[in-house]
């Protein structure tokens, strides 16, 4: 076999066999194909497509590439969550523990952020004294013991993925549907999960910006899952405006703290109970969609999802006390407001703009090396559908000391994140389809 054959056919629009593929990925792996060569080969995709069956093959070339997590010493049936991105989307340090505390075992990897905000463990550092990062064995023990554990992505997880990701990244083929598929799939298969629940975002803050391009994206997914034999949900979700209040690390922990303490009813809640009953329903301790959602709404309103929570941060050394006092987090130097210059009802509130708000303030890394600082961030007092007179506070930046200077710019650009309206502004479903649901 010869990577150029293989090239000129998926560029003539011929379909690979699985041997084709896994030749590809390996030889990708070792260096043995270069990188110009799966460049071609990654256009040729982007133009062509793959049929369903090679953006399986593909999947499961690139999980299986490095190490992959068993996860089978930990009874029951392991669900694990993904999101494509957005802002202020604080649900695997609400749905973790909720989750947890019903029953179905958590053992999550996650990564860290890069863009707009930063990742879960960038979040879980705000706590002082957590670790993120946990050796295999105490990864396992620990889920075993409480039900819950978090740790970063080790760095041999899928490594076709993250050298044909940076590969993408510098050679304008990201936006292709069977590559986004498969990268985010081959993560969460090697990563050991029995089941998959995905949560694809739509909208302006959203990778995928219209609703077609993102069913299409999670029915690839949910495909995939299917022929690999992992049980795959997907739910569409709005990201328009920013799903929580808080945008940025300790200011979401803060939110996500007090929705685990039983408050809070906004759209971030209700995506929360809604991945929760799923994946609830996926572990196979809830028969339908409304029972899960009532085990998840109980367990955060009786504080056993919170109890899961301190268990987890005790666990991995954390401060546990934060939990009741959410005051010990890090907080910025200057917190600045954007008021309103109208009496208006807030139409929207541009995701995009709030999580470079956000990024600018100091929450968020351009650069991969960059350092960020976990107190920086936005939080929203109002958004979409809310009535606001002139002079009331619509937001607060909180930005990190070196950043002072950009004060009045920041506040300029948050207020342009706003959008007003004359008329009622109707608040739609945070949810706006689900995929494969059993
Ligand atoms: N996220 C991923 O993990 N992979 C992609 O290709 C795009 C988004
Ligand atoms: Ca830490």
């Amino acid at each position: 076999m010869r990577a150029v054959d293989l090239i000129a056919k998926k560029r003539d629009g011929g379909e690979l066999s699985q041997q084709e593929i896994e030749f590809f990925i390996q030889g990708f792996t070792s260096g043995e194909i270069p990188d110009y060569q799966m460049a071609a080969m990654a256009m040729a995709i982007f133009f062509r497509g793959m049929k369903s069956d090679e953006t399986s093959y593909l999947t499961l070339a690139m999980a299986h590439s490095g190490e992959t997590v068993d996860l089978s010493p930990i009874q029951g049936i392991k669900v694990d969550k993904h999101s494509t991105g957005g802002v202020g989307d604080t649900t695997t340090l609400i749905l973790a523990p909720l989750v947890a505390s019903c029953g179905v075992p958590v053992a999550k990897m996650t990564g860290r952020g890069l863009g707009h905000t930063g990742g879960t463990l960038d979040k879980l550092d705000s706590i002082p004294g957590f670790r993120g990062e946990l050796d295999r064995k105490s990864f396992i023990e620990q889920v075993q013991k409480i039900g819950l554990a978090v740790t970063g992505q080790s760095g041999d997880l899928a490594p076709a993925d993250k050298k044909l990701y940076a590969l993408r990244d510098v050679t304008a083929t990201i936006e292709s549907i069977p590559l986004i598929a498969s990268s985010v799939m081959s993560k969460k298969i090697a990563a050991g999960a029995d089941a998959i629940v995905l949560d694809v975002k739509v909208g302006s803050g959203a990778f995928m910006k219209d609703k077609d391009s993102a069913e299409l994206l999670a029915k690839t997914m949910v495909q995939i899952g299917e022929k690999v034999g992992r049980r795959t949900v997907a739910v569409l979700s709005r990201m328009d405006q920013p799903l929580g209040n808080a945008v940025g690390n300790a200011l979401e922990v803060r939110e996500a703290i007090s929705i685990l303490s039983g408050k809070n009813h906004g759209d971030l809640y209700n995506l929360c109970i809604e991945l929760a009953a799923i994946m609830l329903m996926l572990g196979q301790k809830a028969a339908a969609l409304e029972e899960g959602k009532e085990m998840a709404r109980e367990n955060l309103a009786n504080g056993k999802a919170k109890e899961m929570f301190q268990k987890f941060v005790l666990a991995q050394g954390g401060d546990v006390s934060v939990v009741e006092d959410p005051d010990k987090l890090v907080k910025a130097e200057y917190v600045v407001e954007v008021e309103s210059n109208q009496d208006s009802y807030v139409a929207n509130v541009d995701a995009l703009t709030v999580g470079q708000v956000a990024m600018l303030a100091g929450a968020g890394r351009a650069k991969k090396e960059d350092s960020i600082d976990l107190a920086a961030g936005v939080y929203l007092h109002k958004k979409r559908g809310e009535f606001v007179k002139k002079g009331d506070i619509l937001a607060e930046i909180h930005l990190s000391a070196d950043k002072k200077q950009e004060e009045d710019s920041l506040q300029k650009k948050l207020l342009s994140a706003y959008s007003f309206s004359e008329e009622e502004v109707k608040k739609d479903d945070i949810i706006i389809e689900r995929i494969g649901l059993p």
